[in-house]
């Protein structure tokens, strides 16, 4: 079986790397084509370092400021291109972004059947995350195989009426998770040795004052929900001088702008380039809590037992909410500042949301879709 697993961004390159680790490891069966659209040309090389992965093709799409439309139309082309060229049996794509709606409609021009990794996330608006809640929606009518990473996920492609049209639904849990227990492994044997690493560290033994770790980039935020996080970053270190906050700030020059207008210069706030994986990481697992609007940090960081304040009014992944480990504010000044405030100065509140949670999986989600992919290719 020739499987192509087509990525771009950089939380598709992290949630495919153990995917693409335990097709290697089957290297008797299954072959894999690398197919990375460079929709992100920077975020990607410590992933593909850290994993050991090197891409066969690298269509390098990324232009600086691109367009959804820009970027989809060349994503659309140079895919089905490098199909034509190639033969592949299954087309494995991941998440929700352009790359990954891109190559999925590609795929299905040419009648190649698509794997959807992370299937059936829904806000059920289509304006947030925007256009994410679009692509997913558009890859889930178009795949053969939906790998939902919970129950909740493959309910709604139930409700979707998925199974009408002889596709097939597993729950496997998310290979995110995968890909977090597999460098925490490796950075307990080899520890990261970054300078914001080792400032974070300092800040912790030295002071024994917090550190709080940021990331936002979502487009539904650009402009004044984007400066209102960003005031309320500033009333946050105001207010708790004793807080470190660590801020790797998205590439994206929507983000990139606002965030140094209005935070550069302040003490207790380190604005720092976006961050290599396993320095992310080693970030998420010495802080104390995260403010933030990933996606994916909010899969990750329950894992780790640390609290996060995600600043959107929805998300498509509830079950850390339900549980107990993640607060919605949106893009509120107040409610960012009030919740950050409960954390930093209530114990017991602190106490209640910082524990180990798992509801998007053990770890071994990549073993399980590759079983049900491999079924396929013995029929
Ligand atoms: C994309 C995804 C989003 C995902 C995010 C992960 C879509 C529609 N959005 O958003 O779902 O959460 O990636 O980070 O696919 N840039 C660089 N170098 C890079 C990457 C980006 O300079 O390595 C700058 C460029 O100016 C680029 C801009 O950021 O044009 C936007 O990148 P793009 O991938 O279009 O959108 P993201 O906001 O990163
Ligand atoms: N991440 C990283 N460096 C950073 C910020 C995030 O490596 O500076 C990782 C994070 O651990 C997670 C992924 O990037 O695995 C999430 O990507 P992002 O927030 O860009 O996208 P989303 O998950 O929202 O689609």
């Amino acid at each position: 079986m020739r499987l192509a697993f087509v990525f771009g961004t950089r939380p598709e390159a992290i949630k495919l790397a153990p995917l693409i680790a335990e097709a290697a490891r089957r290297g008797d069966r299954v072959q894999s084509l690398l197919i990375t659209t460079g929709q992100h040309r920077e975020m990607l090389g410590a992933i593909f370092k850290l994993f050991a992965i090197t891409p066969d093709i690298d269509l390098q799409l990324m232009e600086p400021g691109q367009t959804l439309a820009g970027l989809n139309a060349r994503a659309l082309t140079a895919v089905t291109k490098t199909l034509r060229e190639n033969s592949v049996d299954v087309v494995v794509v991941q998440g929700d972004t352009t790359t990954a709606m891109a190559a999925a409609v590609a795929a299905f021009y040419q009648r190649i059947p698509v794997a959807h990794v992370e299937a059936g996330l829904r806000t059920d608006r289509l304006d947030a995350p925007f256009p994410e809640e679009f692509n997913r929606r558009v890859i889930g009518q178009i795949a053969r195989w939906h790998f939902a990473p919970t129950q909740r996920a493959k309910d709604a492609l139930l409700r979707d009426g998925i199974a009408a049209t002889g596709a097939e639904i597993h729950v496997t849990g998310n290979t995110g998770i995968d890909a977090l227990h597999a460098a925490v492994a490796k950075l307990r044997q080899q520890p990261d040795a970054s300078e914001i690493v080792h400032d974070a560290r300092e800040w912790k033994s030295a002071t024994r004052g917090p550190v709080v770790l940021i990331t936002g980039h979502r487009r539904e935020n650009f402009g004044r929900p984007f400066e209102e996080f960003c005031a309320a970053l500033r009333d946050i270190a105001a207010a708790h001088p004793q807080a470190l906050l660590i801020y790797p700030v998205h590439l994206n020059p929507n983000v990139q702008e606002p965030v140094h207008r209005m935070l550069n210069g302040l003490e207790n706030i380190r604005l720092a380039p976006a961050l290599d994986y396993p320095a992310f990481v080693s970030i998420m697992a010495l802080c104390d809590f995260i403010i933030t609007d990933s996606g994916g940090v909010q899969e990750e960081a329950p894992a780790l037992g640390k609290p996060v304040i995600v600043v959107r009014d929805v998300t498509e992944r509830p079950e850390a909410v339900e549980a107990g480990g993640v607060i919605l504010t949106g893009a509120s000044r107040a409610r960012i500042v009030a919740e950050a405030g409960r954390l930093l100065d209530d114990p017991q509140h602190y106490a209640s949301m910082a524990q180990v949670r798992t509801p998007y999986g053990d770890g071994h989600a990549s073993g399980r879709i590759m079983d049900v992919l491999e079924k396929f290719s013995s029929r």
